[in-house]
């Protein structure tokens, strides 16, 4: 068994959007800016754009942090992002889910430009991601695709098995994978709730995504020997001997499972990291495009 080291391939990734706002700087030109929204006090929301803005600040991206009350309402934050899209020093907007109930959150995904759709999750951008035109890839599934490239792992001819069908992970990820791409090329099987077999579908996965929410859902009797593991759960479970009060568990049993895997990630530092460096390569794309640059910019 290998681990796939989110960490590691993160900072490499990191490590080369350093170097390109470097280059920018160095030719005078405005860094690429992402804005996130916060509503509320969701205190697993607070840490992921905390990370995000810690994130963009390590690789010299300008970010600001947008909070509010979760009184707010409906329509101020449709005016806070209407107000970021005709910001032309703004390249990415961010909304930081779930919001609160009384807002409904696909009119305010909706609203988002979606040359500035960094998340990947408006309408447009989920059309051009079927269609397999070039957009912003959602950061978690982008994430997973840029994992598995680090450790050369490829998913042609493989039948991967998603569980999870959410429009943040599970259905993306089916998309990609099957897709006609470099990335893709399995065959994929997208498991939900009123999946009636599910432990045998799973036994017949060459990748297996796990993106349920369901602490140590997967267990060593549902994987293959040898399956590519990928761990998506971050939830928070009670656990009175740790430091905060709470541990982050993935949705898979590690002990049973990694006897089993060929490949997997482990749940802090698999996923998660890879989810930033994902959302920040999309920031940088998001500048890039907007001021009509390429890439060839940093080795010009
Ligand atoms: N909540 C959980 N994952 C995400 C994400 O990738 N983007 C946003 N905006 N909210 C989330």
């Amino acid at each position: 068994m290998e681990l796939l080291k989110g960490k590691e391939a993160s900072e490499a990734i990191k490590k080369q959007l350093l170097s390109q706002t470097q280059t920018l700087k160095q030719k005078k030109l405005r860094l690429p800016h992402l804005a996130a929204i916060l509503v509320g006090n969701n205190g697993a929301s607070e840490t992921y754009v905390a990370n995000k803005v810690k994130n963009c600040e390590e690789i010299g991206l300008t970010s600001s942090l947008i909070r509010f009350d979760e009184k707010l309402s409906e329509s101020q934050l449709l005016n806070k992002v209407q107000e970021l899209n005709n910001d032309e020093n703004i390249d990415g907007i961010l909304v930081q889910l779930p919001l609160p109930k009384h807002i409904i959150e696909q009119k305010v995904i909706n609203l988002i430009n979606p040359a500035k759709d960094v998340d990947g999750f408006h309408p447009v951008n989920i059309g051009k991601l079927v269609q397999g035109s070039p957009t912003f890839i959602p950061a978690t599934p982008y994430g997973i695709i840029l994992l598995m490239q680090y450790y050369n792992i490829e998913a042609q001819g493989k039948h991967a098995v998603v569980i999870g069908r959410s429009n943040i992970v599970g259905r993306p990820v089916s998309i990609l994978l099957s897709s006609n791409q470099t990335y893709g090329n399995a065959t994929v099987t997208l498991c939900h709730s009123h999946t009636p077999n599910l432990k045998e579908l799973s036994l017949q996965a060459d990748i297996l995504v796990a993106a349920l929410g369901k602490p140590g859902f997967v267990t060593g009797d549902m994987v293959k020997n040898d399956a590519v593991v990928i761990d998506v759960g971050i939830t928070r479970v009670q656990d009175a001997t740790a430091k905060k009060g709470f541990r982050i568990r993935g949705d898979v049993n590690f002990d049973e499972v990694s006897s089993k895997a060929s490949y997997i990630t482990p749940v802090p530092g698999g996923v998660g990291v890879m989810t930033i460096a994902a959302l920040l390569k999309n920031t940088m794309h998001a500048y890039l495009m907007r001021n009509n640059l390429t890439e060839d910019i940093f080795s010009e």
